[in-house]
């Protein structure tokens, strides 16, 4: 009875806890309570005494393109009920590249759904139909597998275990292993819109990158003085070594931030994300050097396409891709990629070096992508 009224008295505290439908207009974490005395008809309620632990043993995971990854969350009761309990549990998430409005911080950004399941049934939302299961791999085990990453599927993974009113969850952030790459126009620097940034990247087999992403990657040394869309739609350049015209020398090391600009109206360069491919990038051994037009021509005669930059970055990165010879890329640009650096190919740190985008008429080799 005591427990029965403490139930009430919480459910009654959360109606006046102030604005808290304001705050959650839309709130529902997807099921129904109507069967909250879920007792044993005898007015009991099983939770007497009862919790609910849920658990993950990582708090963040990263995993690779193209392949499957699995979220662990786990959750046990103590003391371990006699009779089995109706466990329900869902999986929601925030994307890392939702735009943070300025006047929503990031804690209340809302949560979509990945996927629900209750007993043998479950269901999966989105972009995430066909491609999650729970692992089950033991009683409790709840960890969320996902097939076939895509780029876009980083970000704060929530595991919810709901028991009646129990109600308890734990977040798992996935990440991807790849790595990060300013990128600017054609048509010159500080040219891209927001949505220019998006499309840029999306055209290089990339993505806008993330904080965490640009934020990593300054970490492992990335040093750029111009600054770039990332995917929450803010602005940002990171400097290793404080100099003047880049944020200045009295500025400790670090991302300089220029906050959300307008998506519509400012423009900068960009910074996207690439993560493994599944196919091959290659220099293509021809006898002579090419144009551009004869670039594309080439690579899809030897039955591929021309390589896109993104692709370009992520051999380099992640297959340790060295060849001291410049290539057309997709884009028009010209670049190669150094992983052992040497006399005669740029400068003294790993890299992709980068020639810009050359008139057309000229000639250089290519970069293909199987
Ligand atoms: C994520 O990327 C995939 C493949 O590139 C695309 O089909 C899907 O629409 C994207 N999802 C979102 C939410 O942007
Ligand atoms: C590249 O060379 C071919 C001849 O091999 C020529 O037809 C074509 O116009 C040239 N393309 C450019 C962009 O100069």
């Amino acid at each position: 009875m005591l427990s029965l009224l403490r139930h009430l008295l919480a459910v009654f505290l959360y109606l006046l806890l102030p604005g808290a439908h304001g705050r959650f207009p839309n709130y529902n974490n997807g099921f129904h309570y109507h069967d909250i005395s879920n007792g044993n008809g005898n007015g009991e309620i099983f939770f007497n005494g009862v919790r609910l632990h849920v658990e993950s043993p990582q708090l963040a995971v990263s995993a690779s393109r193209g392949s499957s990854v699995i979220l662990p969350c786990h959750f046990h009761y103590e003391p371990e009920p006699n009779t089995p309990r109706r466990t329900r549990v869902k999986w929601s998430w925030i994307p890392a590249n939702t735009i943070s409005e300025p006047v929503f911080p990031v804690a209340t950004a809302r949560e979509t759904e990945v996927m629900v399941a209750m007993g043998k049934r479950q269901r999966s939302y989105g972009s995430f139909k066909g491609r999650v299961r729970l692992r089950r791999s033991v009683p409790g085990d709840m960890s969320l597998v996902i097939n076939e990453l895509q780029l876009n599927d980083t970000g704060r993974y929530r595991c919810e275990v709901i028991d009646g009113l129990e109600d308890e969850s734990v977040t798992v952030d996935l990440e991807l292993r790849g790595v990060v790459f300013p990128y600017f126009s054609q048509k010159g620097r500080y040219h891209f819109n927001f949505f220019g940034a998006q499309q840029a990247c999306q055209d290089q087999d990339a993505t806008l990158a993330t904080f965490e992403q640009l934020f990593t990657a300054w970490e492992e040394g990335l040093d750029w003085c111009n600054a770039g869309w990332l995917a929450d739609g803010t602005v940002q350049y990171p400097i290793i070594v404080p100099r003047d015209g880049c944020g200045g020398n009295n500025l400790a090391p670090g991302l300089r931030s220029y906050g959300q600009r307008h998506r519509l109206l400012h423009r900068y360069d960009a910074f996207c994300f690439s993560a493994s491919i599944k196919g091959t990038v290659y220099f293509l051994k021809h006898p002579t050097k090419l144009n551009f037009t004869e670039a594309v021509e080439a690579c899809v005669r030897d039955g591929s396409q021309i390589a896109r930059v993104g692709q370009l970055y992520a051999a380099w990165r992640l297959m340790g891709l060295d060849r001291c010879d410049a290539g057309w890329l997709a884009d028009g640009s010209v670049r190669y990629p150094i992983t052992v650096p040497r006399a005669n190919c740029g400068p003294p740190d790993p890299g992709v070096r980068g020639f810009g985008f050359p008139p057309a008429h000229l000639k250089f080799s290519v970069y293909c992508y199987r």
